[in-house]
């Protein structure tokens, strides 16, 4: 993979959202087996079945409302679920065609875009409850599209409240406004690091507020789950957004929980800057910054904010902030001093989140970009007879058949009542 390749196409979008570096990632074998142990960690009121041409969910039980959100290779929608009425947001990814005599014509990009989702759908599956991390409840697929049914959080993205016109600071927010998002992010960091999972896409549009304000993570589609000994199981593709990839993740070198930490340092240091810490025209100017360039903060910085920006932007992983193994420290950072975090992780009434997102009705999607929001659903539920064969059980006949198996999954009424 050529990572300096110069893309017009993905530098423009790098400067409204960040761009995403291709994958050479794997989905190992197994990794989709349907997860129905309760083991530590894991969803314990699953139910999961071989849904996806028997019934079950499927597209119909939803209307869409709105386009909320658009990566790539697919639309997160707004929708309602006819049966109960409850809103959720749906993030659908369209298969590849695949010509069976002509293999080569097989787009690789997509097919590795799908090994994402099926992963996310995955990593989204051993989570249990986390007020920082977005919850699964569904996931389908039919002939043209995988589907994952999420959590609807309706106050947009955390990017879009800092660039809001109500900022009255601008691009940025205040250090204490920084911190308690910091903190959130962390929270939700090291729940997923606990588990044995690296996030590896921390960025504003990833990170979500709820109605209360409160952030939550999406977005899996990058996570990657290596076990609690990362030791063993380090990994080594690359993989991420460069403006928040850490530099051994950009040199291609194995690395480990530690590269969210990095990319927090990256999201603080955004949140009061109005950028990230390394920026440019290119994606090799990038990544010859993150590589090379010194840290530079902001004279403005208080000496707590540049304390710890420079013990997480270490380019060295070693010697990089080891929140995880410190985690004690980390919250006692004085850059955190107003953050009590036991009311943070109950998410108590004495903690008030610093935006309190104005939701008239959630149908109206009203904290999520016009650009997204006024598109017509005209995609959504199309039927352009792509061909993908299926054989009499139900299998894709291509080579990448296996892991198409054991996508569908349903959370059990009773996980949905509960936190829903
Ligand atoms: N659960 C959700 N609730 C509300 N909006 C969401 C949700 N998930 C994603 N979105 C919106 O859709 C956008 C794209 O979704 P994301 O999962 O990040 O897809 P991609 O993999 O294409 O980046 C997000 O940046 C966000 O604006
Ligand atoms: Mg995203």
């Amino acid at each position: 993979m050529d990572l300096f390749k110069f893309d017009e196409e993905s530098f423009a979008r790098s400067f409204t959202r960040g761009t995403e570096l291709e994958d050479a990632d794997e989905l190992e074998d197994g990794q989709l087996e349907p997860n129905t142990q309760d083991k530590n960690g894991t969803h314990d009121e699953v139910e999961e079945e071989e849904t996806a041409f028997e019934g079950g969910r499927k597209l119909d039980d939803f209307e869409p409302i709105k386009v909320l959100g658009q990566g790539a290779y697919g639309k997160v929608h707004l929708v309602q679920d006819k049966r109960s009425g409850k809103l959720f947001a749906q993030k659908q990814l369209r298969k590849p065609i695949i010509k069976l005599r002509d293999q080569a014509e097989k787009d690789l990009a997509h097919s590795k875009q799908v090994r994402r989702t099926i992963s996310e759908r995955q990593i989204l599956t051993e989570l249990t409850h986390h007020p920082n991390i977005v919850k699964l409840f569904y996931a389908f697929q039919d002939n043209n599209k995988f589907y994952l049914i999420l959590e609807y959080i309706p106050g947009g993205e955390l990017f879009h409240h800092l660039a809001s016109p109500l900022n009255k600071l601008g691009n940025v927010f205040q250090e204490d406004h920084a911190a308690f998002y910091a903190a959130e992010m962390a929270l939700g960091l090291r729940y997923l690091h606990t588990l044995g999972i690296v996030y590896r896409d921390l960025k504003p549009e990833n990170c979500l507020l709820n109605n209360a304000g409160h952030l939550v993570l999406t977005d899996f589609g990058l996570s990657k789950s290596i076990g609690n000994n990362a030791e063993d199981e380090r990994c080594s593709s690359v993989i991420g957004t460069p403006e928040y990839m850490a530099p051994e993740v950009l040199k291609g070198e194995e690395y480990d929980f530690a590269v969210d930490w990095w990319s927090l340092g990256c999201v603080i240091y955004d949140m009061m800057v109005g950028k990230p810490p390394f920026t440019g025209r290119s994606h090799k100017i990038i990544t010859d910054k993150v590589l090379t360039s010194k840290l530079k903060l902001p004279f403005y910085f208080t000496k707590d904010a540049k304390d710890l920006l420079n013990k997480l932007l270490n380019k060295n992983p070693l010697k990089r902030f080891d929140v995880d193994g410190k985690w004690e420290t980390f919250q006692g950072h004085r850059f955190f001093r107003k953050i009590n975090w036991k009311s943070l992780e109950a998410q108590s009434e004495d903690t008030v989140p610093p935006i309190v997102p104005v939701i008239t009705d959630p149908k109206l999607a009203e904290n999520f970009d016009d650009e997204f929001t006024t598109m017509k659903i005209s995609d959504y539920n199309d039927d352009q007879g792509i061909n993908i064969p299926i054989s009499a059980e139900g299998r894709m006949i291509n080579d990448d058949s296996e892991p198409f198996i054991g996508f569908s999954y349903n959370a059990s009424n009773s996980y949905i009542e509960k936190y829903y």
